[in-house]
């Protein structure tokens, strides 16, 4: 079990996010990501609610929780970042070849909770590249799950052996349900914006 993410309790989301990209062996790039991220939310608590109704309409809707825009162009295939958006971590994972054909070709009795698997993955770029943007809470307790490379499975949660697929999609409980879509949209090739109010999925 993780020990930054305690099981039987709700986890510090911070905790369980460096936690995650340091038992999973991810990148640097992962990791800077995971903290920059994890750091802007504790700073921004306490900072930013009392300017916000000195901000322009765009600045104060960001401030709520307004959308994230994302450059994606330096993620590569393979390759996962976490990000937060409304105090919640978001994973944005670049699929493989191999995995959208894992993903497509599983049998739907190995899900817990069955869902289409092109209803939850992103095309970008004309559909050259397929993403999977996907809540990073799991849906028992909400520990952060840690990402894993098989092809088929995405993520296994440290807290309680929930395992996911590379969509999200729940094979294994004790997590009743798939990880949350957030809203999202692609504004061109390169850049993803979660939050968007034209919902993505
Ligand atoms: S929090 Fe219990 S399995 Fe994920």
């Amino acid at each position: 079990m993780n020990s930054r993410c305690n099981a039987g309790q709700r986890p510090d989301i911070r905790n369980c996010l460096v936690s995650a990209a340091l038992e999973t062996g991810g990148t640097r790039r992962d990791f800077l990501y995971i903290a920059t991220g994890a750091a802007g939310a504790v700073g921004a608590a306490g900072a930013v609610w009392p300017l916000v109704d000195q901000l322009a309409p765009n600045a104060r809707e960001r401030a709520a929780g307004g959308p994230v825009e994302i450059d994606i162009s330096g993620i590569e295939e393979g390759q996962l970042v976490t990000i937060i958006w409304r105090g919640k971590p978001y994973f944005i994972r670049h699929l493989t070849a191999n995995e959208v054909a894992a993903a497509n070709d599983a049998k739907q009795d190995v899900f817990r909770d069955f869902a289409p698997a092109d209803g939850r993955i992103a095309s970008a770029k004309g559909g050259s590249e397929k993403w999977a943007i996907v809540a990073a809470n799991c849906t028992h307790l909400g520990c952060v799950p840690t990402k894993v490379d098989t092809g088929f499975e995405g993520w296994v949660c440290p807290c309680h052996g929930s395992k996911f697929d590379v969509t999200g999609r729940v094979t294994k409980g004790p997590a009743p349900t798939n990880l949350p879509l957030p809203p999202y949209e692609f504004a061109n090739d390169d850049l993803l914006i979660v939050g968007a109010k034209k919902a993505g999925a």
